[in-house]
């Protein structure tokens, strides 16, 4: 969800990411595998004041995407490269 959400440079100020994305995680538990009226409809409550609107939209769409990709292959492999002592 986080990748998605950078990937898509759907974050401005942030104060309205909290909701977003428990929305769309919410929506994954629910329904593994949402369509586009799906998305829309778990979002449309929730209001972004720098009108990065789209970008979220399309976070929640690759979110769903790389939500896909888990399940058919497993979760990435975690890369220890990454983590500082
Ligand atoms: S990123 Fe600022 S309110 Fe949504």
């Amino acid at each position: 969800m986080q990748r998605a959400f950078i990937e898509e440079a759907a974050a401005q100020c942030g104060y309205c990411l909290n909701g977003m994305i428990i929305a769309i995680v919410g929506l994954l538990a629910r329904n593994p595998d949402p369509g586009e009226s799906d998305i829309r409809e778990a979002l449309r409550h929730h209001l972004c004041r720098c009108g990065t609107h789209m970008e979220i939209l399309a976070a929640a769409r690759r979110a769903v995407r790389y939500a896909r990709a888990d399940r058919e292959s497993g979760p990435a492999p975690v890369d220890k490269t990454e983590v500082s002592p």
